[in-house]
């Protein structure tokens, strides 16, 4: 049986808007309530602009009012699994906290992690409190 989320992460994978990479990602972010949202790669003619995968899933799921989060799937047309950028880790991590994080690609590779493993000791709000 394919987890769900990875499903959904290929099939959103499809619309991303890979105008100047070639390069589409699809991600798939589900709540504590078990609800999946969905964000793709979105490019622009700045190229600075672009926004991943990740993080339009994750904002979008905020905007929609979810504010826990469980687990996330990334899927590329990779060998090599792709893991989230660094700019998207630190956004995953403030907003989904230690998240399970499932690379995937079409092939049907898998990795499971967590996120304080591939963000490990992270800036957050506790540290502006302090
Ligand atoms: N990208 C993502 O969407 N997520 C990742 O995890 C890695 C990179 C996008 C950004 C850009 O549109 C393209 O992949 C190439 O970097």
């Amino acid at each position: 049986m394919p987890d769900p989320l990875i499903v959904a992460a290929i099939k959103v994978r499809e619309n991303a808007v890979a105008t100047f990479s070639g390069f589409k990602v699809g991600a798939a972010l589900q709540t504590d309530d078990g609800i999946v949202v969905t964000g793709c790669n979105i490019e622009n003619a700045t190229y600075g602009l672009t926004i991943c995968a990740e993080r339009v899933a994750v904002f979008k799921a905020l905007s929609e009012g979810h504010r826990k989060f469980r687990r996330v799937a990334v899927v590329a047309d990779t060998d090599q699994l792709t893991p989230p950028c660094g700019a998207c880790r630190q956004i995953l991590w403030e907003f989904g906290g230690n998240l399970e994080v499932i690379l995937a690609n079409l092939a049907g590779s898998e990795e499971h992690h967590h996120l304080q493993d591939l963000l490990p000791r992270p800036f957050d709000a506790r540290l502006l409190r302090e």
